[in-house]
């Protein structure tokens, strides 16, 4: 474990995706797992809000499935400007915006390694457009997974610049860092390409996978794996694909990180303890002995 520092951000507020077909992309987000569309941009970009922000998904039209941007806010003490100088300190490029994205006044955009954009932000409007009670019950965003052919350099940005702490690995091929004390808020996956691996949904509770797993049934979407219970994390996730086959994972049950003590909260499904940050193997990726049935690096 590295800890130089606290992060300078506390939580991933919203992942911004590009889509070809944005309408279709769109209806699976409103009306299968049942987010609300808090406003529409000029070029047609529509934001998506789970229940209280004005946005954690942004659906963007464009015709590639690009890499996200990823947006993370800042902690209180932690100014925009400040955040800039810093960013360009380290030899990144820095652009704080003003009135860019609706719900947000200002923002700091920073191009992190391998073409990763990712935007810091103090205060985002919170028009809390209420959770609704149809779709799958989702809770919050929690994680982003990316691939990277710069897997080294964008790990060493999360944790060097941002501060954040490795709290597992799988294999050495993906590896998970946090900001706070979910287990992980980004999964890191080198690979010869870049681009979105899976984003992440908490669930209410995990009896809410069954409704989560009916609710896409009913929108004739299969599950690609689970629902079951990892080992890195422990969490219990379900994943399938939305439209534009980007990997939505729905989770329940994850570690919680406790960076004093550099351990996992302690769990009666947990293999060891006290249970310290490690690598495992990637063939052991469900706690439960069934096959993974989608390859990490290529799905
Ligand atoms: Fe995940």
């Amino acid at each position: 474990m590295q800890r130089k520092f606290d992060p300078k951000v506390f939580q991933l507020g919203y992942v911004a995706l590009g889509t070809a077909d944005l309408e279709r992309t769109r209806a699976h987000y409103v009306e299968t797992l049942g987010l609300t569309e808090t406003a529409r941009d000029s070029d047609g970009s529509a934001y998506l809000s789970i229940g209280f922000n004005h946005h954690e998904i942004v659906l963007r039209p464009t015709l590639d499935q690009s890499l996200p941007i990823l947006g993370f806010q800042l902690k209180p003490h932690v100014t925009i400007a400040e955040f800039a100088r810093e960013a360009q300190e380290f030899g990144l490029s820095a652009t704080i915006k003003s009135d860019s994205q609706p719900g947000i006044s200002e923002l700091v955009e920073v191009e992190g390694p391998g073409g990763n954009v990712l935007q810091f932000y103090s205060q985002i409007e919170t028009p809390a457009p209420g959770f609704p009670n149809g779709g799958a019950p989702l809770l919050r965003l929690g994680h982003v997974a990316v691939i990277t052919a710069e897997a080294d350099k964008l790990v060493q940005f999360y944790q060097d610049f941002l501060g954040f702490w490795y709290t597992d690995d799988i294999g050495g091929i993906a590896r998970f860092l946090t900001c706070n004390r979910d287990h992980h808020v980004v999964n890191i996956v080198g690979a010869p390409f870049s681009r979105v691996h899976h984003i992440a949904f908490e669930l209410k509770g995990t009896p809410d996978h069954i409704t989560a797993a009916d609710a896409l049934r009913a929108a004739g979407i299969d599950q690609l794996w689970g629902p079951a219970r990892h080992t890195a994390g422990h969490n219990i996730a379900g994943y399938h694909y939305d439209p534009n086959r980007v990997m939505v994972e729905f989770y329940t049950e994850m570690d919680v990180f406790i960076p004093e003590l550099g351990i996992q909260e302690p769990r009666p499904w947990h293999e060891q303890s006290p249970m310290k940050p490690q690598s495992w193997p990637m063939q052991q990726m469900n706690a439960w002995g069934a096959e993974f049935g989608f390859n990490l690096a290529t799905a």
